[in-house]
């Protein structure tokens, strides 16, 4: 992979600002690896945003699966699309569970269907971090050279099920942990986000 501040340039080409839906509370996002890095912080250093590669693909993980269906960050999902697509024209396949996504990205010209499956023959992958069914295929995907787009938040989920390791039990954690990205059940406060135009340094983490 090139550089991870030029990947941070490429996903932030154009982003001015932050405008996150209000009543969408993310959650914490944990790093850990040298593969992944931040690309949206609040001023308290959480992660809410970040990105990374695994195998031959890439990936990027939001936390709410809200910011992946909002037509106000177009700009940072066609740059999220378009960074993680490593075979250039190959569609962008979104789950039906994000459907507004792929009318978002087909507004701006991006070849996006609703797929309940993720397939070879697409480019990237977008899909929420609650599918328990498909964690061992969204891994294979991006090993091979997919990108993987996924959102969600742990905090709610880990309020609801009695099981506290949501490191290690939550959906999404069993796909993006192998890249270094691990949703937290830390929620996220989105009240002050700049954007910076350098990647940020992650503050190590004392859990
Ligand atoms: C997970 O994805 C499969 C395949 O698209 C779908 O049948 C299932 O309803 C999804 N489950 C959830 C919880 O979204």
């Amino acid at each position: 992979m090139a550089t991870p501040s030029a990947a941070f340039e490429a996903l932030m080409n154009g982003v001015t600002s932050w405008d996150v839906p209000e009543d969408a509370v993310p959650c914490e996002l944990l790093l850990i690896g040298e593969a992944s890095f931040p690309v949206m912080l609040n001023d308290m250093g959480q992660v809410l945003i970040a990105a990374s590669s695994y195998g031959r693909g890439r990936l990027v993980v939001v936390s709410h699966e809200d910011y992946l269906v909002e037509a106000q960050l177009t700009p940072f999902l066609l740059n999220a699309v378009g960074w993680l697509c490593s075979s250039p024209g190959a569609p962008v396949g979104v789950h039906p569970s994000l459907a507004p996504l792929a009318k978002i990205l087909e507004g701006s010209g991006v070849e996006a269907k609703l797929e309940p499956e993720v397939k070879d023959s697409l480019g990237v992958y977008c899909i929420d971090a609650y599918n328990e069914t498909m964690t061992e295929k969204l891994v294979k995907f991006m090993k091979h050279g997919g990108g993987l787009l996924i959102g969600g938040q742990a905090w709610d989920w880990a309020n609801q099920g009695d099981d506290e390791r949501v490191l290690f039990t939550f959906p999404g954690n069993l796909v993006t942990s192998v890249a270094g990205i691990y949703f937290t059940d830390n929620k996220g406060d989105t009240s002050f986000c700049k954007v910076s135009k350098k990647m940020p340094k992650t503050p190590v983490l004392v859990r």
